[in-house]
């Protein structure tokens, strides 16, 4: 036993030499090394942070190639195609864009749901549609000003409102009203085109025939995949081969199969509609699903009745400070943009989180259906300015928004 611990101490010795010795020409080995290497840069493109840039970029500079007027619809949709002649970024159909623009001396963002396939991005492809809004600082702007060869910077794709098959039914039921039907439109196409695998059945409230938006590009769809149906529901006519009147509880049981997700996207009218009609169907909360980018502004300032008044609003933007007045009519993000100065945002309606600023004092009111803060951000005090409106004076501390040169 002796004589093997024994042993076992010489060999443990020499390990330790070993060592030793090692270390001592480790400086030397080191400088050979250095000396017998290349003096090229080393490589830091890596295929998986490429594909993740394509996925996911931060903005896209692309050039209106098209602008179709939809003028029975009050709408346009324009053609926006990569500026550098490169693929755009892949998309889940149903997913919206945030389109930044500077209107005078504002700097705003507004969110437009993808009408196009996703097939198209290999194009550097993408159709977006705009409705008209009289009054609309940027409708207005889109509608009247911009032309094509106009550059205009969007963001990647954004948002939750796709299939996903883990989560929904192999059948989809969507509610679409008026420009609703874009995200739709896009799913149709992505099921055309074998990118997409569910069955799609589209419920579309238009007042008129004339005023269907897309009704050609439906009607084609319809003839080159059976997995999409589309049923048009008129409120201010009756037509034969259309329904007619509202979109009810009744005329959704008519339609659905057994079991279905029902998808809605429209203008506030319909959401505030369909609120009954959902109760009335008694589907569980997983089974519905709202698109509800850009429509919290005009929801909640349509619901206050009190007078406007307006408030000391200090924004406080790095080193920089700034004083302006905020209609109590207005979300502060608006006032922000409206006094030019550069706000991240993109889907205007609480959900991204993007807009998230510091509120440093001042009471403010957020609509509860549009109130989807963090549980921390809560009791930090950190608001999203999309979706609040001033009570009092504030003073808000915001991040920077970015608006690249082209
Ligand atoms: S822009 Fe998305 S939460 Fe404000």
């Amino acid at each position: 036993m002796k004589e093997k611990l024994q042993k076992l101490k010489v060999k443990i010795s020499s390990f330790k030499l070993k060592d030793m010795l090692s270390f001592k020409n480790l400086p030397l080995r080191r400088d050979k090394a250095i000396d017998a290497a290349s003096d090229k840069d080393i490589n830091t493109s890596f295929p998986i942070n490429n594909n993740a840039r394509e996925l996911h970029p931060p903005v896209q500079l692309m050039v209106i190639s098209r602008i179709i007027e939809r003028e029975t619809a009050g709408a346009r949709s324009l053609l926006l195609k990569k500026a550098d002649g490169t693929g755009a970024a892949w998309f889940r159909a149903g997913q919206y864009v945030s389109v930044k623009l500077k209107i005078g001396e504002s700097y705003v963002t507004r969110p437009y749901s993808i009408s196009s396939s996703p097939r198209l991005t290999k194009d550097g492809k993408l159709y977006i549609t705009v409705k008209e809004n009289p009054g609309g600082f940027v409708s207005d702007y889109i509608m009247s000003k911009l032309k094509e060869g106009d550059k205009v910077l969007v963001s990647g794709p954004e948002g939750q409102f796709y299939h996903d098959s883990l989560r929904d039914s192999k059948n989809v039921v969507a509610v679409a009203g008026g420009s609703g039907i874009t995200p739709f439109l896009s799913m149709a196409y992505a099921i055309r085109d074998g990118i997409e695998d569910f069955d799609l059945t589209i419920l579309y409230g238009s007042r008129t025939e004339d005023s269907i938006l897309f009704k050609s590009e439906l009607d084609s769809i319809l003839e080159e995949t059976d997995n999409v149906r589309v049923i048009h529901v008129l409120s201010d006519e009756r037509k034969e081969g259309f329904e007619s009147g509202y979109i009810t509880a009744d005329l959704i049981r008519k339609y659905a199969p057994d079991d279905y997700s029902l998808f809605i996207c429209g203008p506030e009218a319909l959401y505030r509609f369909m609120e009954g009609v959902v109760r009335e169907l008694g589907l569980p909360a997983r089974r519905v699903r709202r698109e509800i980018i850009g429509v919290s502004g005009k929801m909640v300032s349509s619901k206050d009745d009190r007078p406007e008044t307006f408030h000391d609003l200090t924004v406080i933007q790095g080193p920089e400070t700034f004083h302006i007045k905020a209609s109590s009519r207005e979300t502060l993000l608006v006032a922000i943009e409206r006094a030019g100065i550069m706000a991240p945002a993109k889907c205007r309606s609480g959900e991204c989180g993007w807009c998230r600023s510091k509120l440093i004092s001042g009471d403010v009111i957020i609509p509860e259906q549009n109130d989807r803060r963090r549980r921390m951000d809560k009791t930090t005090g950190h608001i999203h300015p999309c979706v609040t409106f001033p009570a009092g004076d504030i003073v808000l501390e915001v991040p920077r928004g970015d608006m690249p040169d082209d």
